[in-house]
């Protein structure tokens, strides 16, 4: 009986860690676990459901001219696990602290320039400069994230604004996953 309360005890709390994310505490609890009881009652932990796995890839539909600063929203959305990443927005918000790696790859228009950034909140990072299109031109990162942190990608200035892409073909497109929750 006592044990039958410890074992609920521990899946339950195990299931609040995972639902916040935190897969590092559950795959302890998940060892724990199997050593005290020598269980599977813990499936849930090692196979999470696909939203509990922050990950997103979005394409942008339609090629336009971007303003000086505006935000590139990819609109048309592969993935989204657990909702991150906001399409209308172009933005992704960290849902806790982790490790995250993203990428994105643009394509400048016919006989025009494109410069974009990558951004961590207020932070600029990284640039891609593809040159006259068409050209496309790719950038990746692994960032340490706080708790609301937010990551998007930003046109470089005015004259740099020339995004090429397609409907059904997609050359420009942006991604992110969670590599791993942290303290
Ligand atoms: C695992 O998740 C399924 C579906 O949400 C649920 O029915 C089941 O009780 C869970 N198992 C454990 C051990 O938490
Ligand atoms: C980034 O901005 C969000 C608000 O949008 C804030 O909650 C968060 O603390 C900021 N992160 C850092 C590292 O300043």
């Amino acid at each position: 009986m006592k044990l039958t309360l410890t074992l609920f005890l521990v899946v339950t709390v195990c299931h609040v860690i995972l639902v916040e994310g935190c897969t590092f505490k559950c795959s302890l609890i998940e060892d724990i676990l199997a050593m005290m009881f020598k269980s599977k009652a813990s499936d849930n932990c090692s196979h999470p459901k696909p939203k509990e796995i922050p990950a997103f890839s979005a394409s942008m539909t339609n090629a336009k001219v971007l303003g000086a600063t505006e935000i590139l929203k990819f609109d048309k959305v592969w993935t989204n696990n657990g909702d991150d990443y906001d399409p209308k927005t172009g933005i992704f918000k960290a849902p806790f602290k982790g490790v995250y790696q993203f990428s994105f790859t643009v394509m400048s228009s016919n006989g025009k320039n494109l410069l974009v950034y990558l951004w961590q909140n207020e932070t600029r990072l990284v640039s891609v400069y593809p040159g006259i299109g068409f050209n496309e031109g790719t950038a990746n990162m692994v960032l340490n994230l706080k708790k609301d942190d937010r990551v998007y990608v930003k046109c470089g200035g005015s004259g740099h604004g020339y995004i090429y892409t397609a409907k059904d073909y997609w050359y420009s497109m942006f991604s992110g996953y969670l590599i791993h929750a942290t303290k």
